[in-house]
């Protein structure tokens, strides 16, 4: 099953690669089709990219997820901070990279309190949507990105938690700053930008905590306090942790399924007009702007056992990359594969992992994304690129967005 593999490194099909980083499927189709499950030995790890291996292994529950049970040396352990592993799972991390049973003690209720949030929030995030393009609406041309792409998302987790206005601009630069922590390439002035919004985020975020249990508020740090009271078992430490995963997580990966989708349909004017003539096909175009060119390339698992996927044995503790953007190409599971087309049904994309692992936010992301699709088109409709070549596209490994992106009215 493994031959050849047209790559030396997982690295080669991030953004790192400058050939990835202009099209990530010139990397990504030739081992999918010569290599589909791969043996890296350079970051001691297999590189999965067929959609029915990947969608296999993403949804069983039984593969573990944390670097720590992890061969040594292995791509699985890049992000563990070795010297934390004596403190308890809780303490160290979020859940993005716990077990069980840690994971499902924290993420059910958390994931109960959020969705409960997020299920009335739609019409607070249309008036975020509306307040942010007005904000551009009298300019010939705007920066999609740091203009609208980037505040959409901060300013409605902002809401959801319950910041307080008057600090909202103070925890749009934190959140810019805690969100460096995703680039392992800072410049020094980014790392200190990092840390002082980490310091400051965590402050923030126990005075919060503390002012929601003399006083609550209709917010998501008050439902965390009330859980806790009623006896939920967590700590204040796991509180913040995950409240600054949900902010970490989301900011730009929605910040870049709208930029993206931005892109795609300008250049795709047949589906934007399509999109423009019937609002009901907006929740299947976000899905296919998932699926075509969804923020994430991948997700991580640890083999639990010794095992085969895809014809390859794979031993206990072996790191397993998921290419998610691989898999959502794959011909076999998808029609005509490489076309943008809003009217596709069918086999579900695999842009927010799965398994008890699927991302807590895509409801959320989604939810953001269908309000900014329903109206965006329609307010500016004769919107096109300012820019002419390849967008700026961020160099942040395994994300996919832009840097800037000018378009003009
Ligand atoms: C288009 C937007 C988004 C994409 C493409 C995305 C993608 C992903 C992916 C691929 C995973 C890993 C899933 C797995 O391993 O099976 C994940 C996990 C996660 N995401 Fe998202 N995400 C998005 C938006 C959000 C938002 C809006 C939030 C929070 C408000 C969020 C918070 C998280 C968290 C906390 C996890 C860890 C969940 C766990 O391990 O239990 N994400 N996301």
């Amino acid at each position: 099953m493994t031959g050849e593999a047209p790559v030396k490194s997982i690295l080669e099909l991030s953004a790192f690669d400058p050939v990835a980083k202009a099209d990530p499927h010139a990397r990504l189709k030739p081992l999918r089709e010569d290599c589909p499950v791969w043996r890296d030995e350079s970051t001691k790890s297999w590189f999965i990219s067929r959609y029915a291996d990947v969608r296999g292994v993403v949804n069983d529950r039984t593969m573990w997820r944390s670097g720590e049970r992890a061969e040594q040396g292995s791509f699985s352990r890049f992000l563990l901070d070795e010297s934390r592993l004596h403190e308890p799972p809780g303490e160290r991390q979020s859940i993005l990279t716990m077990d069980e049973p840690d994971h499902s003690r924290i993420r059910t209720p958390l994931s109960k309190a959020f969705y409960a949030r997020v299920a009335k929030s739609r019409p607070k995030i249309d008036a975020i949507v509306s307040d942010v393009l007005d904000s551009v609406a009298d300019r010939k041309a705007f920066d999609l990105i740091g203009d609208v792409a980037i505040p959409i998302p901060i300013i409605t987790i902002a809401r959801i938690l319950g910041v307080d206005d008057q600090r909202l601009s103070e925890f749009r630069d934190w959140s810019e700053g805690v969100i460096l922590g995703l680039n392992p390439v800072r410049t020094p002035d980014e790392t200190a930008h990092m840390e002082r919004s980490q310091a400051a985020m965590t402050d923030y975020f126990t005075e919060l905590m503390t002012a929601r249990r003399v006083k609550a508020e209709d917010d998501l740090v008050s439902d965390m306090v009330q859980l806790q009271a009623e006896g939920a078992p967590l700590s204040d430490t796991e509180v913040r942790t995950n409240l600054l995963a949900l902010l970490v997580g989301g900011n730009l990966t929605t910040t870049d399924l709208i930029g993206n989708g931005v892109r795609l349909f300008l250049l795709h004017p047949e589906q934007k007009a399509k999109l423009v003539a019937d609002p009901t096909l907006v929740p299947q175009a976000v899905e296919e702007i998932l699926r075509f060119e969804g923020p994430v390339d991948i997700t991580g698992r640890v083999m639990p056992e010794d095992r085969t996927v895809g014809g390859c044995p794979m031993k206990q503790t072996h790191s397993v990359v998921l290419g998610l953007r691989a898999a959502n190409r794959d011909p076999a599971a998808f029609e005509r594969p490489d076309e943008f087309d809003i009217s596709r049904k069918g086999t579900p994309h695999v842009s927010f992992g799965g398994g008890s692992h699927i991302c807590i936010g895509a409801p959320l992301a989604r939810m953001e994304a269908a309000s900014f699709f329903s109206t965006f088109f329609q307010r500016f409709p004769t919107l096109h690129i300012a820019e002419t070549g390849e967008p700026q596209w961020r160099a942040l490994p395994f994300f996919r967005g832009m840097e800037r992106f000018v378009v003009a009215v």
